[in-house]
């Protein structure tokens, strides 16, 4: 067994800096041994349940796939799919998946329900995305920040631009606080992330002395970064009637090719998590096209297809890194 084993994984703040990193290298070397052929099956006989209470693409399918390349079983339970928070509470769906499943992901909009399910499940959980937090998603944003970048970990200098109140500008906020990297919230101030998540940021940040700034001001905050990312700016769950306050806000922080020549770094590299909107090509999209006009939100469609961008290669990496969590905390064996 690894040193994580039986851990659940439901925010990034639960990890130390060594845990984390431990995870991105072994997923390198399980992304390294599945290109080359060789990859071991360390989770023959496994299942794992796969409650997902919000759409998903990406992180469903990593998990499918990663759990098959391993050797484990996987029960997908659709958003409607399952009685959880319907018929029965999120403690006995916990003791009863508990009994059947060697470990239960979960997706949906509270953090308080996977922490509620991995306290009463009795085998591991794994957040796949929160309101708060999204932090199998970190593990793939930081795999793909060493593939694409020469410089030490904690040298790396990332802004993310957008609203930075939900999962993702969270979690990119403590990850690259925990990881002692120069990380950047480029946003307007109400966009913020909240004052405890910046106070526990502020706090790791004490001891890997990782640069944080928060910035309206664009110029200033993706000054010299290696990478910017950035998030839809509508996120599952909310209202379509926010939308309009949204646009208004976020429209001068879209990632334009301006905003990464202001980075003065010609090898900046594009992030994000995916689903984007920057061609408006979808029915989501048609809509905010006929009521606001705009061709794109919050990545125009040139910077999205340019050789700036490596959100394909993130959203490949969403296997390979969960796939690691997988094996860290289910492998019976230690690792060869
Ligand atoms: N990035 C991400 O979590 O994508 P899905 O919503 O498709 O899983
Ligand atoms: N903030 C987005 C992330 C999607 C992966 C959402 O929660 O919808």
């Amino acid at each position: 067994p690894t040193a994580l084993a039986g851990r659940h994984f439901l925010k990034e703040l639960d990890f130390t800096e060594a845990e984390f990193r431990g995870l991105v290298e072994l997923a390198a070397e399980l992304k390294a041994a599945k290109k080359a052929g060789t990859e071991t099956p360390y989770l023959r006989g496994r299942n794992i349940a796969l409650i997902f209470e919000k759409t998903s693409t990406r992180t469903r399918c990593a998990f499918e796939v990663a759990a098959a390349d391993q050797g484990a079983h996987t029960t997908y339970l659709e958003p409607s799919g399952s009685q959880i928070g319907h018929k029965e509470s999120v403690r006995d769906t916990a003791r009863v998946l508990g009994r059947m499943y060697d470990a239960i992901e979960y997706r949906g909009d509270s953090q308080a329900k996977v922490e509620e399910l991995a306290a009463y499940a009795g085998v591991p959980v794994y957040n796949g995305l929160t309101d708060d937090w999204h932090p199998t998603q970190m593990l793939a944003d930081v795999l793909t920040m060493t593939e694409h970048c020469a410089k030490p970990l904690g040298d790396i200098a990332f802004a993310y631009l957008g609203d930075a109140r939900f999962n993702m500008g969270n979690s990119y906020l403590v990850t690259g606080a925990l990881l002692g990297m120069d990380v950047r919230i480029v946003a307007p101030k109400s966009y913020w992330p909240a004052p405890e998540v910046l106070d526990r940021a502020r706090a790791l940040a004490g001891s890997s002395g990782a640069p944080i700034t928060l910035t309206e001001d664009i110029t200033e905050g993706v000054r010299g970064a290696d990478f910017v990312a950035t998030d839809v700016w509508v996120s599952m769950g909310e209202p379509k009637e926010v939308w309009a306050e949204r646009i208004t806000a976020l429209a001068p922080y879209a990632v334009t090719m301006d905003v990464l020549r202001a980075t003065g770094n010609p090898d900046v590299r594009f992030l994000h998590c995916l689903p984007a909107f920057h061609d408006l090509g979808t029915e989501v999209g048609r809509q905010i096209h006929d009521a606001y006009g705009l061709t794109s939100l919050e990545v125009t469609d040139e910077v999205f297809e340019s050789a700036h961008s490596v959100v394909f290669d993130e959203a490949e990496n969403r296997l390979h890194t969960i796939k690691a969590v997988l094996v860290a905390t289910l492998a019976r064996e230690t690792l060869a």
